[in-house]
C-alpha cells in the first residue's frame, strides 16, 4: 500500500491499476472489518433490543457511513498529507481557514483512544487461540463458558498480558512498514471468516432457534427504541466503517487517482456489513437456544460461540481457526488505528516511522490499562456512562467519531467546491449529485438531529 505511488501527486501509477485499487480496497476493508463487526455489532445490537436497532444501523451505514466515507477518501487523496495537514492544507485552499486540522487532530486521538481498548480485546481473541486449542470448549456447558470467560477477565494480570502482546504485534508490524504482507493476509482473511461465519450459520440454523434470533434481529419494536440506542447504532456504523477519524483519509492519501471512490466505498461498505449480519445470524440463535440474554455485553461473543463449536465435529479445529482469523481481522484494523497518528508524527516531526510506532504504541498501551482494570480491580468504578472502559467506547464511538464525520462531510459538501470534488468523484453526473445530496443535507442534518437528541 505505501508503495511508490504514496505521495507522487497527481496520476501516478506504471504499476498497473488493478493492483493498487485492490491494495487500496483490501486495506479499507482489512481496517473495517474486525471486532466491530464479530463483537461488538452482536452486543451493542443486544443491549439495544435488536430489530429497530439493527434498522437504524442500516439506513446510518447507507445514508451516512457510505457519503462520509466517500468523503473521506476524496479528501485522504486531493490533500495527499497525513489527516492532520491534509485538512490544514485543503482547508486554506478551499475555504481559507488553517483550523480544519483540529479534525484531523481529533481523528488522531480518537484512534489512539479506540485502540487502547481495542487492543485489550483482542488480547481476549488471542487468549481464546490458546483455550480452543487445548480443547477448553468441547462439551461445555452454558455455566462452564461462561465461568471461564469470567474468571479470564476476572484477573488483571492475565488481559494485561494479553493486551500487551497484541500491542507489541501491532507495533511491529506498523514500525516495519509490512503492511504489504498483511494485504496478502486480508485477501485470505475476509473470505475465510466469511465461510466459517458460514459454517456457524448453519450450525445456528439447526439449533432449532434460528427464528428466534432472526425475529430478534429483524422485528423492529419501535417502542423501545430511544435516542440513545439511535446514537449507540450512529455510533456503531462509525466504527464498524472505521469512519470519522482520518483513517480512510490517511489511506485515501495513497490512492491511484484513476480508482473509482464509489465502487471502492461500495465494496468495502458492503463486505463489512454482510459480516456484520452473519454475526448476529450466528450468534442470537445461540444466545435464545442456550437460555443466555441478548444483552450479556462486551462478553457475548465470547459466551455464545465457544459453545457452539464445543458441540460440533472438529470443533477445535474450527474455534482455533476462527479466533486466529478475529484476531487478524482485529490485527489489520489496529493497523488503521495507529495509521492518522503515526503518518502525523513522522510527517510533522520528521521522525522515522519506527520511532513514530513506538511513541504512539506505548502511548496506547498504557492507556489500555484502563481499560484492562475496567473488568477486574477497577469493575466498581463508575461514573457517566459506567467503567473506565464503557467511558473510552462511548466517548471514541457515540461522540468523536459522529463529530469528525459530521465535520467531514460539511467539509467536503460546503467548504470545497464543487469541482474539485466532483472531480475527484470522477463524474459530474446522477452519482455525483447523489452523493452531494447526502453530503449536504442528509448526513449533517442526520448526525445532528441524532446527537442533540441523545447527548442533551
Ligand atoms: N472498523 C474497525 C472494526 O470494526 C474498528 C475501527 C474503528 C477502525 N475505527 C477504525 C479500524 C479506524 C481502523 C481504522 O473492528
Amino acid at each position: 500500500m505505501l508503495s511508490n505511488q504514496a505521495g507522487d501527486g497527481k496520476r501516478s501509477s506504471v504499476h498497473g491499476h488493478w493492483s493498487s485499487r485492490m491494495a487500496f480496497i483490501l486495506a479499507v476493508t482489512g481496517s473495517a472489518v474486525g471486532l466491530g463487526n464479530i463483537w461488538k455489532f452482536p452486543y451493542i445490537a443486544g443491549q439495544n433490543g435488536g430489530g429497530a436497532f439493527v434498522l437504524v444501523y442500516l439506513l446510518c451505514v447507507v445514508l451516512i457511513g457510505m457519503p462520509v466515507m466517500m468523503s473521506e477518501i476524496l479528501i485522504g487523496r486531493r490533500g495527499r498529507r497525513n489527516p492532520v495537514r491534509t485538512m490544514e492544507l485543503l482547508g486554506q485552499e478551499e475555504g481559507g481557514s488553517r483550523h480544519w486540522k483540529l479534525v484531523g487532530g481529533m481523528g488522531v486521538l480518537a484512534g489512539v483512544l479506540i485502540l487502547s481498548y481495542y487492543s485489550v480485546v483482542a488480547g481476549w481473541t488471542l487468549a481464546y487461540i490458546l483455550k480452543s486449542v487445548s480443547g477448553a470448549f468441547v462439551g461445555a456447558t452454558p455455566d462452564a463458558v461462561g465461568a471461564q470467560f469470567g474468571n479470564f477477565v476476572g484477573d488483571w494480570r492475565l488481559i494485561g498480558l494479553a493486551h500487551t502482546v497484541f500491542m507489541a504485534l501491532s507495533i511491529f508490524v506498523v514500525a516495519r512498514g509490512v503492511e504489504r504482507g498483511l494485504e496478502q493476509a486480508v485477501r485470505f482473511m475476509v473470505p475465510a471468516l466469511l465461510l466459517l461465519m458460514l459454517l456457524l450459520l448453519g450450525y445456528s440454523i439447526n439449533s432449532g432457534y434460528f427464528g428466534q434470533g432472526l425475529a430478534f434481529m429483524f422485528t423492529p419494536d419501535f417502542e423501545r427504541l430511544t435516542w440513545g440506542s439511535v446514537l449507540a447504532a450512529l455510533g456503531q456504523a462509525f466504527f464498524t466503517l472505521s469512519i470519522g477519524m482520518g483513517a480512510v483519509m490517511a489511506y485515501g492519501a495513497y490512492l491511484p487517482e484513476e480508482t473509482s471512490i464509489t465502487g471502492a466505498s461500495a465494496a468495502v461498505v458492503t463486505a463489512d456489513t454482510a459480516i456484520a449480519m452473519l454475526a448476529g445470524l450466528a450468534i442470537f440463535p445461540l444466545v435464545f437456544a442456550n437460555n443466555l440474554t441478548p444483552a450479556d455485553g462486551p462478553g457475548l461473543v465470547f459466551n455464545t460461540l465457544p459453545l457452539a463449536f464445543g458441540q460440533m465435529a472438529g470443533g477445535v479445529f474450527f474455534s482455533t481457526i476462527f479466533f486466529v482469523l478475529l484476531s487478524f481481522a482485529a490485527w489489520t484494523s489496529a493497523i488503521g488505528l495507529m495509521e492518522p497518528g503515526v503518518a502525523w508524527i513522522v510527517e510533522h516531526f520528521n521522525k522515522t516511522r519506527a520511532q513514530a510506532t513506538i511513541a504512539i504504541g506505548l502511548l496506547i498501551w498504557v492507556i489500555g490499562f484502563g481499560s484492562v482494570l475496567s473488568f477486574n480491580v477497577l469493575s466498581d468504578f463508575k461514573f457517566l456512562a459506567g467503567t473506565i472502559f464503557d467511558n473510552v467506547d462511548y466517548l471514541t464511538s457515540n461522540i468523536m467519531l459522529p463529530l469528525g464525520g459530521l465535520l467531514i462531510v460539511v467539509f467536503a459538501g460546503w467548504v470545497m467546491c464543487r469541482n474539485s470534488t466532483s472531480d475527484e468523484l470522477g463524474t459530474s453526473g446522477a452519482l455525483f449529485k447523489v452523493w452531494r445530496l447526502l453530503a449536504r443535507f442528509v448526513a449533517p442534518i442526520g448526525i445532528l438531529i441524532v446527537l442533540i437528541n441523545a447527548v442533551r
